[in-house]
């Protein structure tokens, strides 16, 4: 496995790997989540890049870039194992050099949600994505479900840019007690780890009310708002039913839909989803092992 730094040496490197190339975007601080695009990036690619950046440009001024975590030798040893080719984690200077001026913003579906409680979130995503697309050229993106407004933006940037790969999105994983992994989680302490559990049960009170045969969004709005209000260290900051493209709220449930909440736990701001599709819901996959 090949670790750079600089972009020219990524450039001069690439054309040496096998194609299909596979690229797994990160910010660091590996979990299983991350590991699950890797995985599956080397099952379907003859070649793996991942790249590790925590992008100053997706945080906002109040948010929690100084003491996002990090642990590069740990990511190393896990990417070597999960079979990568590549890792390019460059230093900021490297992808926003002095008088960098240049922006993408993906304009309606980055303003709902995530876009509306993180102002220039959207702006930051879509603008490193479609620097870590050109710097690697990939065949194909691995992104996660767990950020579904992401996944949403990204496929509408990669369109509209006409960026020639395929977006490949995989299932949330999910912790026993069915948190969603996050490098976030490491945030939590003993007591707020348990409550952040409520989440998941939130969602899933949800989805066994469209199964009893409720359709109106509002009523499964309520369901979320209901389970996390009897979780006394939860906070919500919205729930939502919405299309899983437009992120539009919707009315009624009579197709796709996406279910999704962010909530505070004490200091730590965790979001999660659950989505229908085609009539199936894609809950993610809870692990058997042990943490
Ligand atoms: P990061 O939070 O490090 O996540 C990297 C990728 O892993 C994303 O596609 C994310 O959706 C996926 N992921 C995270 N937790 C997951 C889980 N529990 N199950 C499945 N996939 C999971 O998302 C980012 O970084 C950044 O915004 C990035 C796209 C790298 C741009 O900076």
């Amino acid at each position: 496995m090949q670790l750079i730094r600089t972009l020219s040496e990524l450039r001069k490197y690439l054309p040496t790997l096998p194609r299909p190339l596979g690229l797994v975007p990160t910010m660091g601080f590996l979990h299983e989540g991350h590991l699950a695009l890797v995985r599956r990036a080397r099952a379907e690619c003859a070649a793996v890049g991942v790249s590790i950046f925590v992008n100053p440009a997706q945080f906002g001024p109040q948010e929690d870039l100084a003491r996002y975590p990090r642990d590069l030798d740990r990511d190393l040893r896990m990417l070597e194992k999960a079979g990568t080719d590549v890792v390019w984690a460059p230093e900021a200077g490297e992808v926003y050099p002095p008088g960098y001026q240049t922006y993408v913003t993906v304009e309606e579906v980055s303003l709902p949600l995530e876009g509306a409680a993180r102002p220039g979130h959207f702006r930051g995503v879509a603008t490193v994505v479609a620097k870590l697309f050109n710097a690697f050229t990939p065949d194909r993106a691995y992104f996660g479900r767990k950020d579904a407004q992401q996944v949403a933006v990204i496929r509408r940037m990669a369109c509209d840019l006409n960026f020639p790969l395929e977006i490949v999105v995989c299932p949330t994983v999910r912790e026993r007690d069915g948190l969603a992994m996050s490098s976030r989680n490491t945030y939590l302490n003993p007591q707020e780890r348990r409550a952040a559990a409520v989440l998941y049960r939130a969602l899933s009170a949800a989805k066994a009310a469209y199964q009893r045969g409720e359709r109106a969004a509002e009523k499964l709005r309520t369901a979320m708002d209901g389970s996390l209000a009897a979780e006394p260290l939860a906070r919500m900051e919205y729930v939502s039913a919405a299309d899983p493209d437009t992120l539009r709220e919707l009315d009624r449930i009579d197709g796709n839909a996406l279910l999704s909440m962010a909530v505070r736990i004490g200091k730590t701001r965790l979001i999660d989803n659950f989505v229908l599709r085609d009539g199936t819901w894609d809950t993610g996959m809870l692990t058997r092992k042990d943490e």
